[in-house]
Parts: C-alpha cells; sequence; structure tokens
C-alpha cells in the first residue's frame, strides 16, 4: 500500500474520495471546504441541513461531487464534540474511514484531511503520525487464504493525507503501523503453518536492517540449557526456538515475548471454544520482532535486545505432565500443576537468559499470559505489573500517549506466597483456583529475574478482537507495538 502527502487545495486534485472530519454538533460549512462548496453548488451545505448527518461520532455522510471538481467524493465524518476529540480519536477515526471507503464505498484509493482538524494538545506533526497509522492500520484485510471471487475483494491501494509540512510524520506513521500489521498476520497466520521455525525465520528476516539476529534451534537450546522450554515443547512433534535479536548501542533495553505459536493446553487440554483462537498465543513475541524492526526502520537511537522463545504446547506422547518438576536454566525447580499454564515457564527461562546473559539495563516481557488477565481488564487495556515504580509509569505513560492503555494491576507479597511450592522452588499455578491469576502468573515471573528493573505486561486481552473497531480489524490487534516503541524513543523522560 502506498502512503503519501500532497499539498494543495481540495478542488484542485484527482482522487477518488476525500475524508474530512466535523465535529458536533456540524451546523456550518467548514472552513476547509467552504471553495469546495461553491463549486458544487452548496451541496455539502445542504448536506449538513438535514438531520441525518450531525457530526456525531462515527456517523458518515457521503457527497458525491458530480465532477464538479477532480474529486468524485467526498465523505464527511462525525468526530463527535470538539472537547472529546484527541489524538487516539483521530486514529479512530482514520480506521474507521478506512473501513468505510473500502467496505462501503468500494473504493481503493482515497485523500484525507483528518489531521487538519485543530486541538488544542496535539500538533499538526503529532495529528498527521496518528491519522497515517490509523488509516494503515484500518486498511488492514487478512485476505490470503481466500480464493473464491479473489478478484472482487477490495483492497486499498493508495492513500493521501492533504497538507504541508508533514511528510516524515506520515512515513513514521505508516512504518509503525505496518509493523503492527505484521503481528496481524502472524497472529492471524494458521498454527500449521507458522511453528516456532517459521517465527524464528520472521526474526531472521531483520538482519537485513542490519538487527544482529541469533536463533538457537533443539539443538543450541539443550546446549544453552533452557530445560524449561524444551519441557514444554516436548508434547509437540514440532522443534522449538529461541531467538535474540539486537540493534544499536547505549543504555540496554530487552524486550521479551511469549512465542507459543499454538497453545492447546498440552495434557490439561483446553475445552474447544478456548483453543480455537490459540494460534495467537506468540503475539508477546511477534510484538518483540516488530517493535525491533520499526526501532531499526526508523533508526532509532536506543539500544534494544529482542528476545523470544517460541514453541507449541501440545498433550503429544512424551508432553509434560501435571505433577512433573522441571528444571530451569536459572537453577530452580518448578512444580507442574497445570500444564496450560505453559506461558510462565517458558518466560521463566528466557527471563533468566536475559539477566543473566545479556545483562540489560531494564527488562520488559509481553506475554498472552493468562485467561484471568482477560476476565479483570477486558480487551480496552492490558495488564502490567512489576516492582520497578518508575519503568512501570513510563509505559503507562507510554501507552497513553499512543493509544494503547495499560493498567497496574497490585503486587504484594501475599501474592508471591501464593506461588511457592512444599516440593519445588515454585508452582505454575497459584494455590487458591481463579484467585488473582493475572498476579499469581507475575509473581511466578518475577522468581526468575532477580535484580534487573522488569515489567511484566500481560495482553491476553489486548492481542485479539471478536469484532472489528475504528482501526481494529477482526483477530489480531498488533496491540504494543506503538506503546514499546514510544516507551524506547523516550528513555528518561
Ligand atoms: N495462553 C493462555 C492465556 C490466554 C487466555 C491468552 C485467553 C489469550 C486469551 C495461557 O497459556 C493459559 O492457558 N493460561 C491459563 C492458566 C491457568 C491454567 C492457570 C488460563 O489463563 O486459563
Ligand atoms: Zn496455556
Ligand atoms: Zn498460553
Amino acid at each position: 500500500m502506498k502512503i503519501g502527502v500532497l499539498d494543495a487545495r481540495l478542488e484542485s486534485f484527482k482522487t477518488e474520495l476525500i475524508v474530512v472530519g466535523l465535529f458536533a454538533p456540524s451546523e456550518e460549512v467548514p472552513d476547509e471546504l467552504k471553495s469546495v462548496d461553491v463549486r458544487l453548488n452548496g451541496a455539502i451545505a445542504h448536506a449538513l441541513k438535514g438531520k441525518e448527518f450531525e457530526g456525531e461520532w462515527q456517523q458518515f455522510r457521503l457527497v458525491s461531487t458530480l465532477d464538479k471538481i477532480p474529486a468524485k467524493n467526498i465523505l464527511l465524518l462525525g468526530l463527535g464534540k470538539k472537547e472529546d476529540v484527541n489524538l487516539e480519536l483521530l486514529r479512530r477515526a482514520a480506521g474507521l474511514s478506512a473501513k468505510i471507503v473500502r467496505d462501503f464505498c468500494g473504493i481503493t484509493e482515497f485523500s484525507t484531511t483528518l489531521h487538519n482538524v485543530e486541538l488544542l494538545d496535539a500538533s499538526k506533526q503529532e495529528r498527521a503520525q496518528a491519522v497515517a497509522e490509523g488509516s494503515v492500520l484500518g486498511a488492514y484485510q487478512f485476505i490470503k487464504y481466500r480464493t473464491v471471487d479473489r478478484q472482487k475483494i477490495k483492497v486499498i491501494q493508495s492513500i493521501t493525507l492533504v497538507g504541508d509540512g508533514v511528510e516524515p510524520s506520515v512515513k513514521k506513521g505508516a512504518v509503525l503501523a505496518e509493523c503492527e500489521n505484521l503481528v496481524r498476520d502472524l497472529a492471524n497466520e494458521p498454527a500449521s503453518n507458522l511453528k516456532p521455525e517459521q517465527l524464528a525465520d520472521v526474526a531472521k528476516e531483520l538482519e537485513k536492517l542490519g538487527v544482529k539476529v541469533t536463533v538457537y534451534d533443539k539443538k543450541g537450546i539443550e546446549k544453552l540449557g533452557l530445560a524449561a522450554l524444551l519441557a514444554v515443547n516436548r508434547g509437540s512433534v514440532n522443534e522449538p526456538r529461541f531467538v535474540v535479536m539486537e540493534y544499536g548501542s547505549g543504555k540496554k533495553i530487552a524486550l521479551v515475548g511469549k512465542g507459543l505459536t499454538f497453545d492447546a493446553g498440552g495434557l490439561d487440554l483446553k475445552p474447544d471454544d478456548s483453543m480455537f483462537t490459540m494460534k495467537h498465543d506468540m503475539c508477546g513475541a511477534a510484538v518483540v520482532i516488530a517493535a525491533v524492526k520499526a526501532v531499526a526502520l526508523l533508526k532509532l537511537k536506543v539500544h534494544v535486545i529482542g528476545v523470544f522463545v517460541a514453541t507449541e504446547n501440545m498433550p503429544g506422547m512424551d508432553a509434560y505432565k501435571p505433577g512433573d518438576i522441571v528444571q530451569t536454566f536459572s537453577g530452580k525447580t518448578i512444580e507442574v500443576v497445570n500444564t496450560d499454564a505453559e506461558g510462565r515457564i517458558v518466560l521463566a527461562d528466557a527471563l533468566a537468559y536475559t539477566e543473566k546473559v545479556l545483562k540489560p539495563d531494564a527488562i520488559i516481557d509481553l506475554a498472552t499470559l493468562t485467561g484471568a488477565c482477560v476476565v479483570a481488564l477486558g480487551n480496552v487495556c492490558a495488564g502490567i505489573i512489576g516492582r520497578d515504580k518508575k519503568l512501570i509509569e513510563h509505559l503507562i505513560k507510554s501507552g497513553n500517549v499512543v493509544g494503547e492503555r495499560v493498567w497496574e494491576l497490585p503486587f504484594f507479597k501475599d501474592y508471591h506466597e501464593q506461588v511457592k511450592s512444599e516440593v519445588a522452588d515454585v508452582r505454575n499455578l497459584g494455590l487458591i483456583p481463579r484467585s488473582g491469576g493475572a498476579i499469581t502468573a507475575a509473581a511466578f515471573l518475577s522468581m526468575f529475574v532477580e535484580k534487573t528493573p522488569w515489567a511484566h505486561i500481560d495482553i491476553a486481552g489486548t492481542s485479539w478482537s471478536d469484532a472489528d473497531l475504528d482501526y481494529v480489524r477482526k483477530g489480531g490487534t498488533g496491540f504494543g507495538v506503538r506503546l514499546l516503541v514510544h516507551a524506547l524513543e523516550n528513555w528518561g523522560e
């Protein structure tokens, strides 16, 4: 898809459609449309008179220009009350407009002026970046396996932002959104076609961008001693991978991702409805790959290390069993109470290896870790937890800026007591069933990070969407990429 900038008057250039945002109540023709409206003999003023369109959020109205100007259509898009409009709402409006253009109008090229609405607390550049992000995210679709009437499937080919002085911002927004769309592609890809080996191959591609990528196969993992990863992998016929990516120099920030390319639950098999979407249990890893990719593409001045563990969790013949005691890289032992709480087991190795061998200044892990986090927070925000207040505050702030919100969960000592085991060092399930599951999972993880500032983000609820929402598309969402890149870019602030 092409995304560009054009500095021109709206009545002067050829395009299939121009998106224009209007605040509610939208009684007057906005300034930027006045000269267009003169050419259209007042068609826009007429459209704004009726009760059908009042500029309410998500309302829209299509006005044909009847070839009186080179642009063929004007899409009036309601933004709601001016005081409620912020960058995230513009991003959402852009995503919504891309969907309307494609699915309602059947058009594959359009121009937009959404970023030209004035907001009190956001610069023109910030608005353009958000609109570029929302447009590219909103135009996303996963159609590679559809073969019937393929030529009829509309795909947005080209988006133009009308204005000046925003080209670098638009490029940046497009890079971020495309990296996020990569996460969506990986999440949506059927698990039988995206095994640990293929996920590692995607990371390997980053070498082209100057990222150093080391991929450990099963033998390599055995040599490193990642025994916990090997234990979870035992039920699967597909070999695991452990991947380390590195880019840039300076203060070292490690991103660690859970890469379960499929989570059947293991011998504690999941019921069908919970298993159905478990091809996306690798979103933590995918977000780490995509964030490193974005950092490299944008040539940000940061030192980032991306780490992920990739395996399937299957109930094969040699699968690890409830009651097993698993060895780990750190030397600590894990009592397996439930084989479906596998994410924390593989992350135990990833975190300990990262701290002890890679020695970063901070660690942020992302994982589709617990159903409990979905119960607590839904798909609106991710859970964040850890011991380092400053790091957590920085990530919460970054999330608020980019429209990927994270909410802190409590981390009292009492929760840590609940993952103590009598037969091993730690148990992979809290003592009290279905109680504080997102927090006890984090308490488990904290056993494997000794002193490095660390924060854990549970993206189980935010990584997948059952419905289309503004710029979110049904399936993988890509949540976390903008958040991480913003946090890295503004490190130390
Ligand atoms: N991958 C799941 C968590 C998950 C649930 C991710 C829903 C996305 C959406 C994880 O491995 C898991 O199965 N967790 C169990 C843990 C339980 C057995 C303690 C859960 O949350 O049910
Ligand atoms: Zn599981
Ligand atoms: Zn899982």
